[in-house]
């Protein structure tokens, strides 16, 4: 069948640009969708000019897209504003002839990517698109169209040029879904903890998981919960478990500051309800992940996960380093079991060969890793040959430290053997960290020391003068 691909421009935000490729990339393959890109896309500008084969295809991909903002029909395209005029009246006619009807209402914005301009700038500047054969009425409110001119200065919003690297001038389609982190946002969420995972980040996490409705989804280090609202919001029916009793009962020092104890009804559930996603939520369990219970023949469609690093919180599984401890017989209903670390290596390995056991075919394990950014290449991430690795973002969490989004796609059911180990140099992070610290401390140290007596000479200089 002859396809008729159509040009459009996918406007995105400027924030967590790093993960704005592989989000597309999933929702596309989530959604079966075809994109052709018509310009090699670059990281730092927040556009990209691609082709779909139907409209419905861009409006589908806004509808789950956190990254992007807006999505045009692109008209014309130029590096020069007398350029784009040229492009626009050039444009075929009948191919706009739907819009430019007398019973269809319409609207220009103009938009300008930083560089303000006034109110009555704007308006001179969507006066020059007067040649346009608009013949509806104009309705500010709900238009049939919305037309934009936009106007890109780049992204240096201190110092933009005097003219615009690229104006662009397109019916808007679709906005993708930034609404949705507000409404997530930790900030009036009722139940959060520590670490909890902000929304944007949680929402893309499960974007990368390709979650649709009617999943099941496992969290099997919880936490307060984050992770599995974002997955709810998708559709996936949500579990979750974490060693910590504390937390997934609510009863966990307060995390924000101004409240002093928790409110009786602060859970998982809870939050699961404050969005309207009570129906999706199955339950959340206690469990050390090292010694998971779940049946052998159990299969989720989606794990999603932010492990414990080590460094706000500790990566402990439970164990004795006491040889042959056994607990007496009369200890054993009131006994607390000891924890012992457990290493960020093993926490991996443990992920993924869960995953090789219970996660479908086809499923993804998303999961944050911590890297030291001068240590890192891809070797030192987690890996196991039932998964292919099909996302790996970076965000930086200090000037030497990062953590990665992994996406691992699980393409074959693992033999007996890949059940039990697989080789796989995963870096521990938490040695590296400690190790590092130290060393700053000790520079730190060994800098002040030096400070102290240069100023201890000039003083003594000074009063031996
Ligand atoms: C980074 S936090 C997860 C935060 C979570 N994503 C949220 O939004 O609140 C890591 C969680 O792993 C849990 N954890 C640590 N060791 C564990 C273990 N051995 N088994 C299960 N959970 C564990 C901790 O109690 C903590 O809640």
């Amino acid at each position: 069948m002859n396809k008729s691909w159509r040009t459009y421009l996918l406007w995105f935000a400027q924030e967590h640009t790093e993960f704005r490729f592989a989000e597309i990339k999933s929702l596309l393959s989530l959604l079966k969708i075809e994109m052709k890109f018509i310009e090699e896309p670059k990281d730092i500008e927040p556009y990209w000019i691609v082709q779909f084969n139907s409209e419905s295809d861009v409006k589908l991909l806004a509808s789950r897209s956190v990254s992007l903002r807006n999505c045009l029909e692109l008209w014309a395209h130029a590096k020069t504003i007398p350029d784009l005029h040229n492009k626009l009246k050039n444009y075929p006619i009948n191919s706009l002839k739907p819009y430019f009807q007398p019973n269809k209402s319409f609207k220009i914005e103009v938009e300008t990517f930083c560089r303000h301009f006034t109110q009555k700038e704007k308006v001179n500047k969507l006066e020059t698109f007067d040649y346009l054969p608009l013949c509806g009425p104009v309705n500010l409110n709900n238009p049939d169209i919305t037309l934009q001119y936009i106007e890109y200065y780049g992204t240096r919003a201190n110092d933009p040029p005097e003219l615009p690297y690229d104006v662009f001038f397109g019916r808007w389609v679709s906005s993708g879904l930034r609404q949705l982190i507000k409404k997530l946002s930790l900030k009036t969420r009722k139940f959060i903890g520590n670490t909890s995972m902000d929304a944007q980040l949680s929402l893309l996490m499960a974007n990368q998981a390709k979650i649709k409705v009617g999943d099941i989804v496992l969290d099997p280090f919880v936490g307060s919960g984050s992770l599995l609202v974002a997955a709810a919001q998708f559709g996936g029916y949500v579990l979750g478990t974490d060693i910590d009793y504390l937390m997934l009962h609510g009863r966990t020092r307060p995390s924000r500051i101004k409240q002093k104890v928790r409110e009786q009804d602060e859970s998982i559930r809870a939050n699961m309800q404050q969005y309207n996603l009570g129906h999706r939520y199955l339950d959340v369990l206690v469990n050390d992940f090292s010694v998971p219970f779940w049946k052998d023949e159990f299969k989720f469609d989606a794990i999603i996960t932010d492990p414990p690093y080590g460094i706000r919180e500790a990566t402990e599984k439970i164990g004795t380093t006491k040889q042959n401890y056994k607990v007496k017989e009369e200890h054993l209903s009131t006994h607390v079991p000891a924890k012992i670390d457990y290493g960020i290596s093993n926490i991996y390995r443990d992920l993924l060969l869960f995953a090789a056991k219970h996660l479908k075919v086809g499923g993804c394990v998303v999961c944050w890793f911590p890297v030291f950014r001068e240590d890192y290449n891809e070797k030192c991430l987690p890996s196991h040959p039932c998964f292919t690795l099909t996302g790996n973002c970076e965000q930086g969490l200090s000037k030497v430290t990062s953590r990665r989004l992994l996406t691992f796609e699980k393409i074959r059911e693992p033999t007996a053997e890949e059940l039990q180990f697989f080789e796989s140099e995963i870096s521990d992070f938490r040695e590296r960290y400690y190790i590092a610290r130290e060393e700053t401390r000790k520079d730190r140290r060994m800098k002040e020391a030096k400070t102290r007596q240069e100023n201890r000479e000039k003083y003594e200089k000074t009063n031996n003068n």
